[in-house]
């Protein structure tokens, strides 16, 4: 354990120095392959030429500038941002740091378009349990997770979360005299790769319209073309009233978005929110080079195509030790009769290779490969993973 570092990480026995493409090398040389992309971060693996180049251009040009400016590099990356997300219906966006920034914001946008047209009282948001919106005490608030409650409360006030596929249950809780929005994760992400039914979703969708509740995704986890499309909730053939994107965005450079539609995107007027860092020449010129790729089509099928096979080959094992498998694109969620976190550390202590993973919960593993990743090394890891569990 670190002398300096607070001890919030339950952290493995590695210390990393240097990466490329898919693999990392700890402080001794040892090799490891990556299958977490840093939780859905480093979504084209490490050191990716483009964006090594992206960033060093332009920390030697413009690293940042406040927001009482704009900046070439900031116009481009917000044009490419709403162009790449235009399937879902969106228009403009606010750049933040973070995912929970993002959640924030884009409560602040629910709340404030209620208030504007239907006045005090309506400004309750709807999110799911078992999800997870950040550590902030409002998008805590936002996480329908009891355990991460305990010691910190109390909470923003007006959040309240029911059960996913309960279409019953969605129809109350979305009242149109209390609730400003909804906010959810399609796939969600830390609570297992739980992918939501689709009738669910789309239900989502005409009760939100209906009523006039903002329908919000959290896609920070999913989205960025993870599962196959640009954004998760294309793949289910429905359009945004927001969106909040972070994590892979600028490929490892903080970032975070608030991704509006047609009803949201003119709530915040000047002054009503804010972000020192938000939108910074250094991030938008890495999330420039993350979207060249990711917002590609023949790329985002290259993703589809990989996770089907991620899929196809974990299914093909018939493993006696899963006893669930779920996924879209390049995230899943394993299920295996044993404790997860004895599987990371034997996944990382493998001789020669280490193999780095996930879980998300007590029993679940989780993979979360960068989308550079090429057949060869999809297949080494689950060979590697396969041994693994073999041992077990
Ligand atoms: C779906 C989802 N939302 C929000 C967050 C919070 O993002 P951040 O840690 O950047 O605040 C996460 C982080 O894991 C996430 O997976």
């Amino acid at each position: 354990m670190s002398d300096f570092f607070m001890d919030t990480y339950h952290r493995l026995p590695v210390t990393f120095s240097r990466g490329q493409g898919c693999w990392l090398w700890d402080t001794g040389e040892k090799k490891y392959l990556d299958f977490t992309s840093g939780i859905a971060v480093n979504c084209l693996g490490h050191n990716h030429p483009a964006l090594v180049k992206a960033i060093s251009e332009q920390a030697a040009k413009l690293i940042h500038v406040c927001n009482y400016y704009q900046s070439d590099t900031g116009e481009l990356f917000a044009g490419a941002l709403v162009r790449a997300s235009a399937g879902a219906g969106i228009r403009k966006v606010f750049l933040a740091n973070s995912g929970a920034e993002a959640n924030e914001g884009a409560c602040k946008i629910a709340r404030k378009y209620s208030l504007k047209k239907y006045g005090p009282g309506r400004h309750t948001i709807v999110t799911l349990k078992n999800s997870f919106h950040g550590r902030t005490i409002t998008t805590l608030a936002a996480t329908g997770q009891d355990r991460l409650h305990r010691d910190f409360g109390p909470f923003t006030e007006g959040f309240v979360s029911i059960p996913g596929g309960d279409i019953d249950e969605l129809e109350r809780a979305l009242d149109q005299k209390t609730t400003a929005g909804f906010l959810l994760e399609a796939i969600q992400g830390e609570s297992g790769i739980i992918p939501q039914d689709e009738e669910f979703i789309r239900a989502a969708a005409k009760l939100c319209a209906e009523r006039d509740i903002l329908l919000m995704f959290d896609e920070i986890q999913c989205g960025l073309g993870r599962t196959g499309t640009f954004l998760a909730c294309e793949g289910y053939g429905v359009k945004a009233d927001v969106v909040t994107l972070a994590k892979g965005l600028a490929g490892g450079v903080p970032i975070g978005a608030v991704l509006a539609g047609e009803k949201a995107a003119a709530v915040f007027e000047t002054g009503d929110h804010g972000s020192t860092f938000g939108g910074n020449p250094l991030a938008c010129a890495a999330g420039l080079a993350v979207l060249d790729l990711a917002a590609r089509p023949e790329f985002l099928k290259d993703i589809a195509e990989k996770g089907r096979r991620l899929m196809d080959t974990l299914r093909s094992w018939n493993h006696p030790r899963i006893t669930g498998l779920r996924g879209r694109g390049l995230m899943a969620g394993v299920d295996i009769d044993a404790e997860a976190w004895p599987v990371l550390e034997a996944c990382l202590a493998l001789p020669e290779r280490g193999l780095l993973i996930l879980s998300a919960g007590p029993h679940t593993l989780r993979l979360l490969p960068p989308y550079i990743i090429s057949g060869t090394e999809l297949d080494e890891g689950l060979t590697l993973l396969k041994q693994v569990l073999d041992g077990i």
